[in-house]
């Protein structure tokens, strides 16, 4: 299965601008202990600048330090809104978000010191094209955190998710079973610290420290 082929941006756009206004319903409470223990994981200094990938309704925005020079990017519009409504709502001005696509984002290379992807790798078109961009805007030794559920190395868990992937998978919103090993080894990104999180530690939270080698030749994944 070549999980490049799984979304398209027109059934994620469609279905993040459907699910905008109640996006939070579903994302907040159940997910936030994994959003702390991610951003506890790099430990942010006070200059460092902070990219978040693919940051929807800003979840996030209240659990970083409010100093920090953050940016949040995102191609859903309707998403994008939520998180500026967050971002008066916390005051917090240093915040700068801009309507992005993680496939190719305009940022120069080297530029951030820690960038973020929770619960948005499984979510995107190409995650591997997604990971690569991240590991070319992250400057070699600063921090890519990743937040998501991937799929279960538990076989039975494992096959029922395959299952049911083509028809989550059509509603735009994630792909349930993306496996992690292989992706981060496309990606050219070697983790230092991966930990189960959230409901039934059915999440994982990697912690990468950027090299500044580059990644081996594109393959689709093979699942
Ligand atoms: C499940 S939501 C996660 C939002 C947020 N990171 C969080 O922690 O709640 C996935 C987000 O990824 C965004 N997304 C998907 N593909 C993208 C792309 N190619 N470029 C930018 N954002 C993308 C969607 O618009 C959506 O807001």
């Amino acid at each position: 299965m070549d999980t490049r082929q799984q979304l398209s941006h027109k059934s994620i756009k469609r279905a993040y601008a459907a699910v905008s206004p109640i996006y939070d319903l579903f994302f907040d409470r159940i997910f936030l202990p994994g959003r702390v223990e991610a951003i506890k994981l790099s430990a942010i200094g006070p200059e460092d600048r902070v990219l978040e990938v693919g940051i929807g309704t800003g979840l996030n925005l209240p659990l970083y330090p409010l100093h920090r020079r953050l940016v949040g990017m995102d191609f859903s519009e309707q998403m994008l809104r939520k998180a500026g409504d967050r971002a008066r709502t916390l005051n917090a001005a240093h915040v700068r978000l801009v309507v992005m696509d993680a496939m190719q984002m305009g940022f120069q290379d080297n530029c951030f010191d820690h960038v973020f992807a929770t619960y948005v790798i499984s979510a995107v078109p190409d995650p591997i094209q997604v990971l690569r961009e991240i590991k070319r805007v992250c400057r070699p030794k600063g921090h890519i955190i990743i937040l998501n559920h991937f799929k279960s190395e538990h076989p039975v868990m494992g096959r029922l998710e395959r299952l049911m992937s083509p028809l989550i998978t059509r509603t735009g919103l994630f792909k349930p079973d993306l496996p992690l090993t292989p992706l981060l080894e496309q990606a050219g990104l070697v983790p230092d610290q991966i930990h189960r999180v959230n409901l039934l530690n059915g999440w994982r939270l990697i912690r990468c420290t950027n090299s500044e080698e580059t990644y081996p030749e594109a393959r689709p994944i093979i699942n």
